[in-house]
């Protein structure tokens, strides 16, 4: 297994697939009563979040709790992050420590990567900036494959605020790796410029939801990330769910089999109707189940040894 996970281009075909099996594995676990395995037991896996979240933090706590991990979550609220320290100083902190994993969330793109030259430990990127979120487009796979039996082949539509999304910029990567065939929707100011030259022919882009749905075995919705934007990228929330959002009479232009996924949280009536988010097609609450196997696996691979 590899030493990180950073990137989801850090997974290539065979490694992506040793996750998600053996995050079925563990998912069994969730089941019986006793939700716990000694396999992290005397490791130490530390939360290091500098940006607020609710689903990945409890989940990276979860999961490494259902190891026996011992788990330090540290929030930069109230820390000596507040005062001023640097990542380095608190990266130099958690050495000392004997931190065995860092789980890490930060604003600034990279800051995961700068982490893993100052650490002995293992380091698991939990979103960094507009950069990735590795384990949210694993569990997003997981969770794909779980419902519609493959990923390889899958037709994705990748919906919204793909500018500002790491949970896209994963997803594209993964899926590419296992194969998925991926279309871009968003506004054109919601578009990275020269997205589709950067990424090639599996990639395609559209301004046109309407016309992509029917083509689509899963439509993922992304949030709009407006605590990331400083400029108008849209004339109003109305307008942009207007031509942007999933409602139930657009959502009746998918295909019969066809899943809906957002990562969480939502802007309920924004990208996603509320009666889209909570119905049957919806795979939102499953996500959240998903991620904590998945997570699981990681910790599990990149601390606990060789794999099965
Ligand atoms: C995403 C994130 O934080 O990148 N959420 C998550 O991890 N479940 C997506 C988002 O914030 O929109």
């Amino acid at each position: 297994m590899i030493r990180h996970l950073l990137s989801a281009a850090d997974l290539d075909v065979d490694r992506a697939t040793l996750v998600l099996d053996t995050a079925a594995e563990l998912a069994n676990l969730a089941s019986q009563e006793v939700k716990k395995l000694p396999t992290l037991r005397g490791r130490t896996v530390v939360n290091l979040f500098y940006e607020d979240s609710t689903r990945t933090r409890i989940s990276f706590e979860a999961a490494a709790k259902r190891l026996s991990a011992d788990v330090i979550n540290f929030s930069a609220r109230g820390s000596s992050v507040s005062k001023g320290e640097s990542l380095k100083d608190t990266a130099l902190t958690l050495q000392a420590m004997g931190a065995d994993a860092v789980v890490i969330r930060h604003p600034a793109s990279g800051a995961p990567h700068r982490l893993a030259e100052w650490i002995d430990g293992r380091v698991v990127n939990a979103g960094d900036g507009t950069h990735e979120h590795p384990t949210q487009a694993l569990l997003d796979a997981y969770t794909m494959r779980e419902r519609l039996g493959r990923i390889a082949g899958l037709r994705v539509a990748i919906v919204g605020d793909v500018l500002h999304s790491r949970v896209a910029r994963s997803n594209v990567s993964l899926l590419a790796t296992l194969g998925a065939r991926v279309t871009l929707v968003a506004p054109p100011t919601l578009l990275p410029l020269g997205i589709e030259r950067a990424l090639g022919a599996r990639l395609r882009t559209s301004f046109d939801l309407d016309a992509v749905l029917p083509e689509s075995d899963v439509v993922m919705l992304l949030r709009v990330q407006r605590e990331r934007m400083n400029e108008a990228f849209f004339p109003s929330a109305r307008e942009y769910a207007r031509c942007y959002g999933l409602d139930t009479a657009r959502m009746r232009r998918l295909p019969q089999h066809a899943i809906v996924m957002h990562p969480g949280p939502m802007n309920r009536g924004m990208e996603i109707a509320p009666d889209v988010a909570d119905s049957a097609r919806s795979t939102v609450v499953d996500q959240v189940t998903n991620g904590v196997s998945v997570r699981m696996a990681v910790l599990y691979l990149l601390l606990g040894g060789s794999a099965k």
